[in-house]
């Protein structure tokens, strides 16, 4: 089916910031962190927007694919924390690694980067296109509430790409979404419209934790069998699977249920902490560069988030 992963790249910022020092802003410990979530510090940016790092994991997937910024047909980024409502993340990339194409963000939160493959996967099938540059990027630390322990010790900051091409590779697909609010939100706050009638919470991140983690490991359980099916494979003939990076505890629920070893799950959660709709393409590129992929291995990517929503997708190396 329609593509090709050419090469892949990631971006982090310099910043660190370890448990215990989270523990010195809000009532929380780096055992509770660790035991509870996974994570053991996570990167945050100082100084640079979603799209700036987005525009250095692109550079890295560009020289990785072997191709020039100029050479790109179509960029479809995926984020939630953009600096700008406009102009898009993926416009700005554009503008900063110096490319032409058309270039527009998909918002479907932490499973950003699988509706954005899968969205440039159509535009590749439909023709036309020779290059295009999928991406996750996300500032997350500039939409959290720093005072509140429930959500700010868990996400992190940073950007992934890909460079895909017309090619055979990608074997099955599946997006789900399930409309509502109640369970993950950001709202963005009313603005001063001396109209808005309505109270609307204040920018950050909502979230009803355990809600979202039984919807997590259903849906990547059910999804990564759906592909395998659609494949016309067994789940055991899967190779590698690269999960959204959310908690330690998802994965290893999901591997249990799945009956896959957990060495086939790519987990670098104790590093960054939850990226969004970075944390996949960050993980994939991490499995690409550790040199462990053999030509033909079937490799999965599946996320879930905000929206709600999930996808999955299998690809051949
Ligand atoms: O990327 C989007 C997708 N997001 C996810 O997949 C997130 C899925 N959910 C989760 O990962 C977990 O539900 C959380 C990590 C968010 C929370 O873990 P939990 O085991 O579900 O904890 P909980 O919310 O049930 O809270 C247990 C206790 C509470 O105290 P009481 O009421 O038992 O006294 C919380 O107040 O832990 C307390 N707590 C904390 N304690 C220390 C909550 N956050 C913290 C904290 N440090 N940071």
């Amino acid at each position: 089916m329609s593509i090709q992963v050419l090469g892949t790249g990631a971006y982090v910022p310099e910043r660190i910031v370890t448990n215990d020092e989270l523990s010195t802003m809000v009532d929380t410990s780096d055992e509770w962190i660790r035991q509870r979530v996974g994570v053991a510090e996570r990167r945050v940016s100082v100084s640079e927007n979603a799209a700036e790092m987005g525009a250095k994991a692109a550079q890295k997937a560009l020289e990785a694919a072997g191709i020039t910024a100029d050479q790109l047909d179509l960029i479809v980024g995926a984020t939630v924390s953009s600096d700008f409502g406009c102009p898009s993340m993926s416009a700005k990339v554009q503008e900063l690694i110096g490319a032409g194409c058309p270039a527009f963000d998909v918002n479907s939160a932490c499973s950003g980067f699988l509706f954005a493959l899968d969205t440039a996967a159509a535009f590749v099938a439909r023709g036309g296109i020779r290059y295009a540059l999928v991406l996750g990027a996300e500032r997350l630390s500039r939409i959290l509430d720093w005072t509140d322990r429930s959500t700010c010790v868990i996400f992190g900051d940073g950007a992934g790409a890909a460079v895909i091409a017309p090619g055979e590779n990608y074997l099955a697909s599946h997006l789900y979404t399930q409309g509502g609010e109640s369970v993950l939100s950001i709202p963005l706050g009313k603005g001063n419209s001396p109209f808005y009638e309505k109270d609307v919470a204040p920018l950050a991140v909502h979230m009803s934790g355990q809600e979202t983690f039984k919807f997590a490991v259903k849906q990547i359980v059910g999804e990564i069998r759906l592909i395998a099916e659609r494949a016309g494979i067994t789940t055991e003939q899967i190779d590698y699977i690269v999960p959204h990076q959310a908690n330690i505890r998802i994965i290893d629920l999901a591997a249990r249920r799945l009956n896959v070893p957990m060495e086939k799950f790519v987990v670098n959660i104790e590093r960054y902490g939850n990226t969004s709709s970075a944390s996949v393409p960050i993980s994939f590129d991490e499995l690409v560069r550790s040199g462990r992929l053999k030509r033909g291995d079937l490799i999965a990517l599946c996320a879930f988030g905000g929206g709600l929503s999930s996808g999955a997708c299998l690809i051949r190396w």
